[in-house]
C-alpha cells in the first residue's frame, strides 16, 4: 500500500503525531484523490481530534481536518469540505467527493483561503441564509474578539448592517475592531451587573445576536438586553455559533413569552452542506479581494505535534502546509 506523511491521532487527549499514514482510496465516481495545499488549524479541527465534536464517531486512529484546499489531478485548486469520517485533510493526500468542493481562483492565495474560510463562512452563511439580514439592521457580535467574530464584525457590515456592536472580553483587542468596522464594542467582565447595564445600553435594539461564547456570557446577555428593549413584539433573532465559554444556558422561560426572542443556530446541520459551497465562492472573491482581514500563520504539517498546544496568536489562525 502506497504511503503518505499525515497528522494522526492515535489517542484522544493527545496530539497528532506526523507519521506515515496509507494514501486513502477513491470509492466512488465522484471521489478523487487530492494534493493537499493547506489546511486551518481551526477549533472546530481540535474538537475533532479530541474526539468531543458532536460529529465525532469514536473511531481511531483518525486524521484529523474537516476542510482544506488541494489541487486536483488536473491542477485546478479547490476548496473541499471532508467527509465525516476518521479520514481527515491534515496529510500529503485527501480523497474529495466532487459534489464537497468548489473551485478556486489559479492566483488563489492558498493559505489565506485556508486560514479564513471556516471562520468567515458562520456570518457569510448565518447572516445570507439562516436569517438574512435587511440594510440597516443592527447586529452584536458576542464573542467579537476571536477570528471568526472578528470576522462577523467584518460580514455583518459588507452585507448592510447599519450599526454593528462587538463584545468581548480583552481589551485590545475589542478596541481594535473600531478600524474593521465596529460602531460600539463592549467589555465583558467580571462584574455581571456593570457588564448587563454596558450591553443593554450599546445593544438592546438589535436586531441580530451572532453568538460565539454561550455559556454565562449568553445567558447574561439574552436577559440584559431584552430588559431594555423598548419594544419587545419587535423581533431578535438569535444565531447560536460558537460555545467558547460553555456548552449549556440556562434560559428563563420568560425570555421567550415576554419578548419576539428567536432563538437558533447555524452550523454543520442546521445548514445543508450544498448551502454552505453556494455561498463559498463570493465569500472566497471577499477574502481574495481583502475586503474580510486575515492574518494566517503558515506552519510546516510535520510540525503539527509541536505546535497542537499552542494556542494562535491574537488574530492569527495557523494554517498547516503539507
Ligand atoms: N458553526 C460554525 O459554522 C462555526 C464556524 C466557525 C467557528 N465556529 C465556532 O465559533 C467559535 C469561535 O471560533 P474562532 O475561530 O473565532 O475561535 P478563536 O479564534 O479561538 O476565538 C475564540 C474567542 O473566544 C473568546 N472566549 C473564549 N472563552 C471565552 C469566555 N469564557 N468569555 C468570553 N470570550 C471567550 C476568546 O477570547 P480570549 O482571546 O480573550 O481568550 C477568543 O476571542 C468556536 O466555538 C468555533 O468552533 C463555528
Amino acid at each position: 500500500m502506497e504511503q503518505m506523511n499525515a497528522a494522526v491521532v492515535t489517542s484522544f487527549g493527545e496530539p497528532p503525531h506526523y507519521q506515515q499514514f496509507e494514501v486513502p482510496q477513491p470509492t466512488t465516481g465522484t471521489e478523487f484523490l487530492v494534493d493537499v495545499l493547506a489546511v486551518g488549524l481551526h477549533p472546530r479541527t481540535r474538537t475533532g481530534a479530541a474526539g468531543a465534536h458532536y460529529t465525532s464517531t469514536g473511531k481511531l486512529p483518525m486524521v484529523p481536518g474537516v476542510e482544506g484546499v488541494g489541487k486536483r489531478p488536473d491542477g485546478k485548486k479547490i476548496y473541499f469540505v471532508a467527509d465525516d469520517h476518521s479520514l481527515g485533510t491534515m496529510a500529503d493526500k485527501a480523497v474529495v467527493d466532487i459534489r464537497r468542493s468548489i473551485e478556486l481562483p489559479d492566483d488563489v492565495d492558498v493559505v489565506k483561503v485556508a486560514a479564513a474560510l471556516n471562520p468567515a463562512m458562520s456570518a457569510w452563511v448565518a447572516l445570507r441564509r439562516r436569517v438574512p439580514i435587511e440594510p440597516g439592521q443592527s447586529v452584536l457580535v458576542l464573542g467579537a474578539t476571536g477570528n471568526a467574530g472578528t470576522m462577523a464584525v467584518q460580514v455583518a457590515k459588507r452585507l448592510g448592517a447599519g450599526r454593528v456592536v462587538g463584545a468581548g472580553r480583552d481589551f485590545t483587542r475589542l478596541n481594535a475592531l473600531s478600524s474593521l468596522g465596529a460602531d460600539e464594542v463592549v467589555l465583558l467582565n467580571n462584574d455581571a451587573e456593570e457588564t448587563a447595564r454596558a450591553l443593554g445600553a450599546a445593544a438592546a435594539e438589535v436586531d441580530i445576536v451572532i453568538d460565539y461564547l454561550w455559556g454565562k456570557p449568553a445567558q447574561q446577555t439574552i436577559v440584559a438586553l431584552l430588559a431594555r428593549r423598548s419594544d419587545r413584539s419587535r423581533a431578535m433573532n438569535w444565531i447560536q455559533i460558537g460555545s467558547m465559554a460553555g456548552p449549556t444556558i440556562e434560559l428563563p422561560s420568560v425570555a421567550l413569552r415576554s419578548a419576539n426572542f428567536r432563538l437558533q443556530g447555524n452550523g454543520q446541520g442546521a445548514v445543508s452542506t450544498e448551502v454552505y459551497l453556494a455561498e463559498l465562492p463570493s465569500l472566497v472573491e471577499e477574502i481574495d479581494a481583502g475586503t474580510i482581514a486575515v492574518k494566517a500563520n503558515s506552519r510546516p504539517l510535520a510540525d503539527v505535534e509541536k505546535i497542537w498546544a499552542q494556542p494562535d496568536a491574537p488574530g492569527e489562525r495557523t494554517v498547516l502546509v503539507p
